[in-house]
């Protein structure tokens, strides 16, 4: 097997004409952490559906390890894990009951299931919490139980839709060495979604940024960000100020400014320009007293791609997730 997902011309138009994913093509490495990143009613979930063979597509062709999504689901189903943006454990069951009930559903015997759980539990640190009811689970722990859900018939390849949505800042941070962890130790591809910059920036190799069911644009966080506006290089001399700079010479220069003994340079890339940039400095005598590289954000780059933040969409889900959270504990 080449690639993990191979997807072509993908569309899906559910009832009443709503176009949910138009047109997206893409490719996963095996190994890959590979992310989808977008606002609400982007169309991630309606992919992750599709890939995952629980919705059909309209048109086009997805391959998932080599199976053709619509012909081969049962062999995509056996060699899949999926951890749906919903969370499904049983709030009245416990951990291990979950898992249990999990694992049967692939035809897993009660030995084999205890001795891949307790492996997993440990990874993600819920062996102490197992044998607990799912309702006394703060958010994180919740969503460690899922992966472990998810993960229990050691799939080939991961579906995470929004793994860590509703989660603190911290938490999602330790959700996100679980989820590194599970790729290492289990050499496993991982598709997943999330509407959180940082998260698409940190966990992910590459990204497909996806708007209104469109691919804006797919690359790694470094290749996104250079896209739109290349990197900044900082520079503070000793003495200022530095009135007879002349970069011509650096490699990809856009534009500079001076401030004080300080320089603000827009190069293509950082790595190439910071040595002329120095050289061209030092040559002239002055003295630098520090030298920084600072990328553009994600951020940036989804607000120059689509016209729009993906703030406040993010405000909207957690509060949903909170109303649904609540419910589902009566
Ligand atoms: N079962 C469905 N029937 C009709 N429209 C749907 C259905 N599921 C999702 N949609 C619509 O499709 C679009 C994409 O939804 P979804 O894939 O859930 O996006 P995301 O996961 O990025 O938030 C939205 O406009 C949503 O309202
Ligand atoms: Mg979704």
């Amino acid at each position: 097997m080449e690639k993990a997902i191979v997807v072509k011309n993908l569309r899906k138009v559910y009832e009443g004409e709503v176009v949910a994913v138009d047109d997206v093509s893409f490719e996963v490495e095996r190994g890959e952490i590979f992310g989808f990143l977008g606002p609400n009613g982007a169309g991630k979930t309606t992919t992750i559906n599709i890939l995952t063979t629980l919705v059909p597509p309209t048109s086009g062709e997805a391959y998932v390890g080599d199976h053709k999504v619509g012909e081969e689901d049962e062999e995509i189903r056996r060699i899949i894990g999926l951890v749906p943006q919903e969370l499904t454990a049983d709030d009245e069951l416990t951990g291990w009951e979950n898992i249990y009930l999990q694992g049967s559903l692939y035809g897993m015997s009660r030995s084999e299931i205890r001795s891949e759980a307790r492996e997993l539990l440990q990874m993600v640190g819920l062996e102490e919490a197992a044998d607990r009811l799912v309702r006394t689970y703060s958010g994180g722990m919740r969503r460690r139980l899922e992966l472990v859900m998810g993960l229990i018939h050691k799939p080939e390849i991961l579906f995470l839709d929004e793994p860590t949505l509703g989660l603190d800042v911290q938490t999602r941070a330790h959700l996100w060495d679980h989820i590194r962890r599970v790729r290492s130790e289990y050499d496993m591809t991982i598709f997943m979604t999330t509407h959180y910059m940082d998260e698409a920036d940190k966990l992910c190799d590459r990204i497909a940024i996806i708007d209104h069911g469109r691919i804006k644009a797919i690359g790694t966080p470094d290749e996104l960000k250079r896209m739109v506006e290349g990197d900044l290089v900082i520079v503070r001399t000793v003495d200022g100020p530095p009135i007879d700079v002349r970069l011509d010479g650096v490699p990809g220069l856009k534009d500079y400014t001076i401030d004080g003994t300080e320089i603000r340079i827009r190069v293509e890339e950082g790595e190439r320009a910071t040595p002329a940039i120095i050289e061209s400095l030092v040559s002239r005598g002055y003295q630098i007293r520090s030298v920084e590289l600072v990328r553009p954000s994600l951020e940036q780059v989804f607000l120059t791609l689509t016209g729009r933040s993906i703030r406040e969409e993010e405000a909207l889900d957690t509060i949903s997730y909170r109303v649904m959270m609540r419910r589902r504990r009566g």
